[in-house]
C-alpha cells in the first residue's frame, strides 16, 4: 500500500485546510495516523467494520483489545452510548478536551469490533488542534489505538509512526511531537466510584480533586506485567492491561529506592554486563547524573528521562528514550524508577510494563 506522507503547519492561515485529503481518507474508509497530545494514533471510521478491521492488521493488534473512540464534540458522546454516567458531565468540563478517556456504557451503533464485544465503549476528547479538526472535518467518530505496531513504544515523533506503519496505512500526517508522551488515562465510570483502569496523562490526583474517590490499585495493573505468579485470578477489566507492552526490542531491568543507591547498583552491574560482552544502556534522570562515573560513558549508551523535578519531561521523553536504545543496538536497559506521584504513575506503569515486572527494589 503506498502511504502518503502530509506535514501539516499549524502556523500558516487556514491550516485546517492541509486535512482535507485525510478526512476524506478517512470518512471513505481509509486508514489515517494522526498527532494527538498523548500519542500518535491510527485512525479509522469507527462506524465502519470494515476500516475498524483495518487498524488490527495495520498493527498486527490482538483482536480482543479495544479501541477507544475519539470525538470532536461532547454532543458525539450520546450516540455512542445509551446510558451517561452521571459523573460524565463533570468529567468532560474538567478535562475534555485532554488526555482523559471514559469508559461507558455502549449503545446500539457501536460495533463490536471496536469494543471486543464489551457491552461498554472508551471515549475521548483530544485537545491537539490536529486531532481535534481532523475528526471535525470527517465527521465521523474516530476509532484511534497509538500508531505503533502491537507491543512497541507508543509513538510520540512521524519517525516513529514512518518506522512501524509505512506501506500499512493509507496517510501519516507529521503534527511534531506529541507533548504529554504517555496515553490518555481510561476511567470507568460504570462504577462506583470510578475507577482509573490505566494510569495516564491526567493523574489521580486531579481526578480526585475533581470527584472525590476515585480506584486505583496498582497491584491488579501489576498482575499482568508477570510480577504475579496467579494471572487468574481475574479477567482484567481493560483487555489491553494484560498484553506485554511498550517494549523496546532490548532487555529492561528497572531498580527503585534511594536514587544515589540505584545508581551505585546500576553502575556494579553495568560494569559485570559489560565484561559478559553484552551493551548497555542506562536510563537516568538530570538529578542522578553525577552519580554515574565518566568512564562508564565509554562503554554505555546513558540517556536522561528528563527531570526529577519536572515529572512531566518523564513522561514526554519515555517512549523516544526506548526507541533511541534501540537505534543504538543496545541489548539491555537498566532504568531508574521515578517517583510514583503525579505524572510519574503512568511513566512508572509504562516501564514496569516495558520491563515485562521485571524489577529490583533495593
Ligand atoms: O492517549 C491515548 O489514549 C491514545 C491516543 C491515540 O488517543 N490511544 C491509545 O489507544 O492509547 P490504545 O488502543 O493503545 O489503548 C486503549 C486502551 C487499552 O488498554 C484498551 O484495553 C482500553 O483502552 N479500552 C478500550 N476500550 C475499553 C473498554 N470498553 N473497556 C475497558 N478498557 C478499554
Ligand atoms: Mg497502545
Amino acid at each position: 500500500m503506498k502511504t502518503e506522507i502530509i506535514k501539516v503547519d499549524t502556523a500558516v492561515q487556514d491550516w485546517d485546510k492541509q486535512l482535507d485529503y485525510a478526512a476524506q481518507v478517512l470518512s471513505s474508509g481509509g486508514l489515517v495516523a494522526f498527532p494527538t497530545e498523548t500519542v500518535y494514533g491510527l485512525g479509522a471510521n469507527a462506524l465502519d467494520q470494515t476500516a475498524v478491521e483495518g487498524i488490527y492488521r495495520a498493527k498486527g493488534r490482538p483482536s480482543d483489545n479495544p479501541l477507544i473512540v475519539h470525538i470532536a464534540n461532547t454532543d458525539s458522546v450520546k450516540e455512542l452510548t445509551d446510558s451517561i454516567p452521571f459523573v460524565t458531565t463533570v468529567l468532560m468540563e474538567a478535562f475534555w478536551p485532554g488526555p482523559l478517556t471514559l469508559v461507558m456504557p455502549k449503545s446500539e451503533k457501536v460495533p463490536d469490533i471496536i469494543t471486543a464485544g464489551l457491552d461498554t465503549v472508551a471515549i475521548r476528547m483530544p485537545s491537539h488542534p490536529i486531532a481535534a479538526a481532523l475528526i471535525k472535518k470527517s465527521g465521523v467518530p474516530v476509532a484511534a489505538p497509538s500508531a505503533n505496531s502491537s507491543g512497541r513504544p507508543s509513538p510520540t515523533l512521524v519517525k516513529h509512526v514512518i518506522e512501524d506503519l509505512k506501506g500499512k496505512v493509507d496517510v501519516i500526517i507529521d503534527g511534531g511531537i506529541s507533548n504529554v508522551g504517555v496515553e490518555s488515562t481510561v476511567l470507568d465510570i460504570t462504577v462506583t466510584p470510578p475507577m482509573i483502569l490505566r494510569p495516564g496523562g491526567v493523574t489521580l490526583e486531579q481526578l480526585r480533586s475533581v470527584l472525590g474517590a476515585v480506584c486505583w490499585d496498582p497491584e491488579s495493573v501489576d498482575m499482568y506485567t508477570g510480577t504475579s505468579s496467579d494471572a487468574s485470578l481475574a479477567p482484567p477489566r481493560s483487555p489491553g492491561m494484560k498484553y506485554k507492552h511498550y517494549s523496546p526490542n532490548a532487555a529492561l531491568l528497572l531498580l527503585q529506592g534511594d536514587p544515589e543507591r540505584v545508581a551505585a547498583e546500576i553502575s556494579k552491574r553495568a560494569e559485570l554486563y559489560h565484561r559478559e560482552g553484552t551493551s548497555i544502556g542506562i536510563l537516568n534522570t538530570d538529578e542522578t547524573a553525577s552519580f554515574y562515573e565518566p568512564s562508564l560513558h565509554t562503554y554505555c549508551k546513558i540517556i536522561s528521562l528528563g527531570s526529577r523535578e519536572n515529572p512531566e519531561t518523564l513522561a514526554s521523553n519515555l517512549f523516544r528514550c526506548l526507541r533511541d536504545f534501540d537505534e543504538k543496538a543496545v541489548e539491555m536497559i537498566m532504568a531508574e524508577a521515578p517517583d510514583e506521584n503525579g505524572i510519574g504513575q503512568a511513566v512508572m506503569n509504562r516501564l514496569l510494563k516495558a520491563a515485562g515486572g521485571n524489577i529490583i527494589k533495593l
